[in-house]
């Protein structure tokens, strides 16, 4: 399951990030990668410097753990610190599966990952995300501020960069729903349950299908 939230960042959120952004210092993303992923990495990440580090996550992650579309979707029990990277021309990161298991000294299982586009795809050329899917090869390329929520199970990569510069933040979370396909169930169920808590919530059937939801999160939660 893809998921793409639209309206994650306003254009003011992103022009202090990119501002931020603009004064770190990037460093080769090899040196955060696996033993697997240091093969095909070719980015560059940035240093976390405390201040700015926080300023960045003050923004972004708020937004981003916030979202009613990122908290269906994700269902998290743990949500990592991001990482803020950036893609110039002839930059990639080849295919691959996410580490399993991350973390420093409070380790999570990788559920979901997310990418926050932070850069206009008309500021760039390449750089799409491409995602294996059941359905077939997904090609990702969003306007800045929105973002997608992909399985960290999922075979993906990121399109060589053609010409520009391509930013993203990404993140991962330990979900309380570690099967993909029980999520998937439980984010059409729960987008169906908030619509009519909204506009019916007197009908008997809403308060039975709001219970069924509650009740299958504790059946399949593993926290
Ligand atoms: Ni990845």
């Amino acid at each position: 399951m893809l998921v793409t939230i639209p309206d994650l960042l306003s254009a003011a959120e992103l022009a202090e990030v990119h501002a931020l952004l603009d004064q770190g210092e990037f460093i080769d993303g090899r040196l955060s990668a696996g033993t697997e992923a240091r093969r095909v990495k070719h980015n560059e990440e940035l240093r976390q410097a405390p201040d700015l580090y926080q300023r960045l996550n003050h923004i972004v992650m708020n937004r981003l753990v916030r979202h009613p579309l990122y908290r269906l979707a994700c269902l998290p029990l743990r949500v990592a610190a991001p990482f803020y990277a950036r893609y110039r021309p002839g930059m990639t990161y080849g295919y691959h599966v996410d580490d399993p298991v991350m973390g420093g000294e409070e380790r999570y299982r990788s559920d979901v990952s997310t990418t926050v586009f932070l850069t206009d795809p008309s500021d760039y050329e390449g750089g799409e995300l491409s995602v294996r899917t059941t359905f077939g090869l997904q090609r990702i390329k969003l306007p800045a501020g929105q973002a997608v929520v992909y399985p960290s199970s999922s075979l993906h990569r990121v399109e060589p960069v053609r010409s520009g510069e391509r930013r993203v933040a990404v993140t991962w979370a330990q979900s309380m729903v570690r099967d993909p396909g029980q999520r998937a169930l439980l984010f059409e169920l729960g987008q169906i349950r908030e619509r009519l808590l909204a506009e019916q919530p007197e009908l008997e059937e809403t308060g039975r299908l709001s219970n069924v939801y509650a009740n299958l999160v504790r059946m399949w939660a593993d926290i």
